[in-house]
């Protein structure tokens, strides 16, 4: 009861700089660290600038008693209804006071000419696993519907506004979280490729897009496959790609499952996987993983990129947040007790690395031994 009647006055926890905690001040550090991450590739600042907290994770994750207690919480139907409406209504207010149009993003893409991209995306021969059926983020089909597809770049802006708030712009936050992201990849490479080219990027989980059009960006003439299981991220990705400025190598779209791609053996320098993990059960993780060390080719690179455990504010994360948070992330337990270094250090890879690249999120790097 007094979890509903927060959540009906969850709006005055968002502030106009995102969602309040009493934690999520960014290091004053901050602006040294994009300056040096863009015009150098020393990324060592970037290790020290964001403070971690006293915990392996936060308690409100894994097999502790809190976490057993929200995710019975969750279980019990009616409130899970509750809580999916009202974390619904947070995406969209939260995004809305930050400037983020989230309704009129939306709606320019439920009205665009999207559709037509679906038929020459879609593998109709792709078998989704389980896990990708279930309602996810509060839509009852999960990723695959066009409204979370047409909601997607919206809510990636607030995700990225929420772990930078003393940003002065989503804007701002972008240049800081992406850029700090594509640097700590830039530095691994060339501190343990042999061969410090990036020819062919795999972006497992590209979502929308996003995270592709930003690799592209930083490796102009690699080119660059985003690969997703919702074939309806894809057709908005391809659509808005379509309608950028074209590039030199247009980025492609494949739609498989990153368990078990197809993709040929040895194919690839650097496979890149940012904030997927959260939503994946372990099993799907792991087969991840084995996955990019077979496509990979000796010294390339792994980098995934996601929550972190150790994030001092995840860590300190209010609980109505973190009640909602897992409410409409079902595997949130199973990638929060996910040994990664472990994970990759059993599938080969090896030069393993870590780091927080903002105060929310780790990249993590590695390397194929060559
Ligand atoms: C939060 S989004 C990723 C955002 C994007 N990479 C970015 O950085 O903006 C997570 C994506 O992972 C995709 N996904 C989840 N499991 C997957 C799998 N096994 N294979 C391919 N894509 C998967 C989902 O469809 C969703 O688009």
């Amino acid at each position: 009861m007094a979890l509903c009647s927060q959540l009906q006055n969850l709006s005055s926890l968002i502030s106009p700089h995102g969602i309040t905690t009493t934690t999520t001040k960014a290091p004053t550090r901050r602006h040294v660290v994009v300056h040096a991450a863009a015009s150098d590739t020393t990324t060592s600042l970037q290790a020290s600038s964001y403070e971690e907290g006293k915990l392996v994770r936060p308690k409100w994750t894994g097999e502790t008693p809190l976490s057993r207690m929200v995710r019975a919480l969750i279980s019990f139907k009616p409130l899970y209804s509750i809580l999916k409406l009202g974390a619904r209504q947070v995406f969209i207010s939260t995004a809305e006071k930050n400037n983020i149009p989230w309704r009129e993003m939306t709606k320019e893409i439920l009205e665009s000419q999207v559709y037509k991209e679906l038929d020459s995306i879609q593998n109709q021969s792709l078998v989704y696993p389980d896990y990708y059926l279930n309602p996810f983020h509060a839509y009852d089909e999960g990723n695959l519907t066009w409204l979370a597809a047409a909601e997607a770049e919206a809510a990636t802006k607030s995700m990225v506004r929420r772990a930078i708030p003393t940003a002065s712009s989503v804007e701002e936050a972008t240049q800081i979280m992406r850029g700090n992201w594509l640097n700590a990849i830039e530095q691994h490479h060339l501190q343990h490729s042999q061969t410090s080219m990036i020819g062919d990027i795999l972006d497992i989980g590209c979502s929308v897009g996003v995270s592709s059009r930003f690799l592209a960006d930083k490796f102009p003439t690699a080119n660059v496959i985003g690969l997703d299981m919702s074939p309806y991220f894809l057709a908005v990705a391809q659509h808005k790609e379509k309608s950028g400025t074209p590039r030199k190598n247009p980025i492609k779209w494949i739609h498989a499952n990153g368990e078990d791609t197809g993709l040929p053996f040895k194919s690839f320098d650097l496979v890149s996987i940012s904030y997927v993990f959260h939503e994946c059960p372990a099993r799907a993780i792991v087969n991840v993983v084995k996955e990019a060390f077979r496509f990979l080719r000796p010294g390339g690179t792994f980098a995934m990129t996601d929550n972190s455990p150790k994030s001092k504010v995840l860590q300190e994360l209010s609980p109505v947040l973190f009640t909602l948070m897992k409410s409409t992330e079902p595997f949130l337990d199973e990638y929060y007790l996910t040994d990664m270094d472990e994970t990759l250090r059993e599938a080969g890879f090896v030069n393993i690395k870590s780091i927080l690249t903002d105060p929310r999120h780790v990249t993590l790097t590695a390397t194929v031994p060559q």
